[in-house]
């Protein structure tokens, strides 16, 4: 049996009466894009949430790399190879692009933030948070300060901040949400060239042209609960995703 880079085995969970996820499993390969899709509500974040430790499910477990990591905290997680992209950036205002990126590298390798903020002069850092930098699209404004620049572009240093944690999985929450039309097709170009050996992306995303385009695999969730996964193309006509999703009579 090969083994999968991230396996979502029957996960639950409830706040109070409500259930955010019911039973819900599903799996990704190395190197795979997986676009994540489902109507506001429909328990994408909780799950996000879920792979990265920060909510312990009611029932159910989430395998990296065939090792059992459900009962691990978050920063736990994050050294064994899971990273994620949040929906609202959060860059620290007062430090330039590479230092936002320098301290994250740093970081992941001390697992401490306070710990990297001493170390973050350090040149190895320094240069990994440079060629991240050029990678997103924002060589040109390592120096500048978060609160210098556009939404498009900090969409972008958050990437670029996850993937300094050198991760295997990277969860990407709505990193097109607020862009224009340019900005959204730019960092989708971005996301789908980042899997490779070594890294497994899921992207959550409203933007379902873009989804389409970019994902060759797609997962659909209702509800809590899992509605489709496969081929976006196939999954994208499936008569239960066109109604739940797209409001469509199929
Ligand atoms: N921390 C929380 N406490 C209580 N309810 C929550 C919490 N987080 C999410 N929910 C609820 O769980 C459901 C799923 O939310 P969420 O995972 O944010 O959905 P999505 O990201 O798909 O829009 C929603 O009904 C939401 O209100
Ligand atoms: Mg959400």
């Amino acid at each position: 049996m090969t083994t999968k880079r991230l396996q979502i085995k029957n996960v639950s969970v409830k706040f109070g009466g409500l259930s955010a996820l019911q039973d819900v499993s599903f799996e990704i390969d190395d190197n795979q894009l997986l676009g994540f899709i489902g109507p506001n509500g429909a328990g994408k974040t909780t799950l996000m949430r879920v792979i990265m430790g920060m909510i312990t499910p009611l029932s159910g477990s989430v395998f990296l790399d065939g090792k059992n990591i459900t009962g691990l905290r978050s920063v736990q997680r994050i050294h064994a190879g899971v990273a994620l992209g949040q929906q609202i950036v959060k860059p620290l205002r007062k430090m330039s692009l590479l230092d936002n990126v320098a301290l994250a590298s740093g970081g992941a390798k001390l697992l401490s933030p306070l710990r990297a903020l001493m170390v973050r002069e350090r040149s190895e850092e320094r240069e990994v948070a440079q060629e991240l930098l050029i990678q997103v699209g924002l060589g040109d404004h390592v120096q500048k300060l978060p609160n210098e620049l556009p939404l498009g572009f900090l969409k972008r240093l958050e990437v670029a901040r996850a993937l300094a944690l050198n991760p295997l999985l990277l969860l990407l929450d709505e990193p097109l949400a607020g862009l224009s039309k340019p900005e959204a097709e730019q960092m989708a170009d971005l996301i789908a060239s980042l899997p490779r050996k070594g890294l497994s992306v899921i992207l959550i995303e409203h933007n379902l042209l873009q989804v389409q385009r970019v994902c060759p695999t797609l997962y659909v969730q209702s509800n809590g609960r899992a509605l489709a996964f496969g081929d976006t193309n196939k999954v994208i006509a499936e008569p239960e995703v066109r109604r739940a999703y797209l409001g469509v009579d199929a």
